[in-house]
């Protein structure tokens, strides 16, 4: 487990002013989950996840990592402690000068591996991110798909417990970064490696994440289950990143409109098979005019979204909205006040 505790970083930058990069920042990433940090550039993201190898100190709390304080380790033991962490970034960071084999051989010799286990584990390591028929050339003959799954098969050669991925695919095009997303849950479901990755993409948080984070101006300010928080953002970012997703914006005639409410209806799947839209019709005596609607999958979970308008008697369609909200997963009237 990584345990934040209360963690801060502060800079002082290039006029000597100072800089809260991480901001008390509290909380924990469980043994095996695959948990997403996202939000604002300069946010925070990259220096909070480098106290969990120590490429950074925490300058006040500490950053915990299966059990151990990583603030007070240093030399052999931070060396040895280093290994059972593996690091990507969106730079890929190969040695240009040598061959893919070589690139991953070469983690697993800093570790002081025996040259036998070298080379047993180099052709599985390449077998298992796809790349065996490369094993000879040079990396800058590669397509940085390809290059990331180098630098995959690289930071887990020495088995390690945590895998952190900074921006790992931002470099990519969505298909490259479909199949290296994909190779992070086999190696996450396979090996029960924790992985902790940093994104701007609510495309990869909703692939593959169990828990998301969302950090604005060095602090955490929502944490949960991919689901809940996208189906019910607190935060403006949160926000922003789901409604790009979801097109919400609608004409500004229709929300300016407040003779009738504007209904945004979320649901998910066992609901959405309810008929609920047709049964508050019957039930309730209103018309429904369907203007927006979308159905999204996160984590496998489907989630719809729908966007009505309501029309009838106020009586009916107090009644109606109270029929939505008890049987949807959220419904909510989004022009004010209609
Ligand atoms: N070594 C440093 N010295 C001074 N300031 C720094 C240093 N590293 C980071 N910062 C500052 O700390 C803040 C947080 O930076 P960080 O790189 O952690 O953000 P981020 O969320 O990863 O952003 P991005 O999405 O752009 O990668 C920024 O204001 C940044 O300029
Ligand atoms: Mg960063």
């Amino acid at each position: 487990m990584i345990k934040f505790d209360n963690v801060s970083v502060s800079f002082t930058n290039k006029k000597g002013q100072r800089v809260d990069a991480v901001k008390n920042v509290s909380f924990d990433v469980k043994d095996g989950e695959i948990l997403g940090i996202v939000g604002t550039s300069g946010a925070g993201k990259s220096t909070l996840l480098r106290t969990v190898n120590q490429l950074q100190l925490p300058t006040g709390g500490h950053t915990i990592v299966e059990g151990k304080d990583i603030g007070t380790l240093s030399g052999k033991s931070l060396a040895k402690f280093r290994h059972s962490i593996g690091m990507i970034f969106q730079q890929f960071n190969l040695v240009s000068t040598k061959t893919v084999a070589q690139n991953v051989a070469f983690a697993m010799e800093i570790a002081g591996r025996s040259k036998e286990e070298i080379k047993q584990r180099v052709p599985e390591l390449l077998s298992l991110v796809g790349l065996s028929d490369r094993a000879d050339v040079y990396p800058n003959t590669l397509s940085g798909g390809q290059k990331q799954r180098v630098a995959i098969a690289r930071a887990v050669a020495n088995n390690p417990k945590i895998l952190l991925c900074d921006e790992a695919t931002s470099a990519l095009d969505p298909e490259t970064t479909n199949d290296v997303l994909q190779l992070l849950e086999v190696i996450n479901i396979k090996f029960g490696i924790t992985i902790v990755l940093i994104t701007h993409e609510f495309d990869v948080v909703k692939k593959i994440c169990h828990r998301v984070a969302v950090m604005d101006k060095g602090e955490l300010v929502e944490i949960g289950d991919v689901f809940d928080v996208f189906t019910k953002p607190q935060h403006e970012f949160t926000k922003t990143l789901l409604s790009h997703t979801f097109d919400l914006d609608l004409p500004g005639r229709l929300t300016e409109d407040k003779s009738k409410p504007l209904v945004k209806i979320i649901y998910n799947g066992e609901k959405a098979e309810n008929a609920i839209v047709s049964n508050v019709v019957k039930l309730y005596n209103v018309d429904v005019n369907i203007l927006h609607g979308k159905i999204e999958y996160i984590n496998d979970k489907p989630f719809g979204i729908l966007i009505v308008q309501l029309i009838g008697k106020q009586d009916d369609i107090n009644k109606s909205l109270d029929y939505l909200s008890n049987n949807t997963y959220r419904t909510e009237v989004i022009n004010e006040r209609y």
